[in-house]
């Protein structure tokens, strides 16, 4: 089975926990493309739900597949919002913002009851920090903000490089919500917590690709099979977990 077929298992998984009449988020990403192609094929058969999309790309999907769309101001509070992440720890800590959609995935994720992540088991980690963080900053005092996330971050012995992220044609990637990215390799990250705390003092950070203590449930599709993994269970599950 390719990554791909593990990312659709993962999807598949995570629509058992869909119930008629729930209010959802839609996460973004190729992970989460799969979960709303196959929600769009129970929508298809008669199943109501409706769901608050996390970018504009999610929402051209789910309007394509004539799943009902509504927003936060309409449904301030959704029942599951499942999504895709670029890294998970065995304390389902994620790093996420791979595809750009991060701020409207943590407001949707933290206006949920549950959030569900789907991946291929690949993503999976004994520490975050492979996967350079995602940082959403205005644009405005663009080179300021970024010297004080190098200063405040080392500080605390986060340092790597800081890279604008850069669309195909060269010209700066703007987030749905008008912001770019600085997509921050630091390496490993003993302790996230601290580095989700400096990043929040600094005034042009929007927000960043941590997601800690947010995530309530992991479905991971691999060679060996489907996993869920629980946030409530976690002491029980950790002697399953890589080290
Ligand atoms: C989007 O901004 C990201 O947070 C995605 O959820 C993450 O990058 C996972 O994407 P894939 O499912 O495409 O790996």
């Amino acid at each position: 089975m390719s990554a791909d077929d593990y990312k659709r298992a993962a999807a598949a998984r995570a629509l058992e926990f869909i119930e008629p009449g729930m209010k959802l988020g839609l996460g973004t990403g190729s992970t989460a493309a799969h979960f709303v192609a196959l929600l769009g094929e129970k929508v298809k058969a008669g199943f109501e739900v409706v769901c608050v999309p996390t970018s504009e790309a999610t929402a051209a999907q789910a309007r394509a597949l004539g799943i009902k769309l509504t927003t936060l101001d309409e449904e301030p509070i959704l029942d599951v919002t499942v999504d895709g992440t670029d890294e998970i720890d065995g304390d389902l800590r994620l790093i996420k913002g791979g595809g750009g959609a991060l701020l409207r995935e943590k407001i949707v994720a933290v206006s949920s009851d549950r959030l569900i992540v789907i991946a291929d088991a690949e993503k999976r980690v004994a520490m975050l920090g492979a996967f350079p963080l995602p940082v959403e900053v205005v644009r405005f005092g663009l080179a300021s903000t970024r010297q004080m996330i190098e200063a405040l971050a080392s500080d605390i012995g986060c340092e790597g490089p800081l890279t604008l992220r850069l669309k195909a044609d060269g010209q700066p990637f703007v987030t749905d919500n008008g912001n770019v990215i600085l997509d921050c390799a630091f390496g490993r990250l003993p302790d996230p917590e601290a580095l989700d705390d400096v990043l929040r003092q600094i005034p042009g950070v929007v927000e960043n690709g941590l997601f800690l203590g947010i995530c309530d449930t992991a479905i991971l599709a691999g060679p060996d099979g489907v996993e869920v993994l629980q946030a409530e269970n976690l002491f029980a599950l950790d002697d399953g977990l890589d080290a």
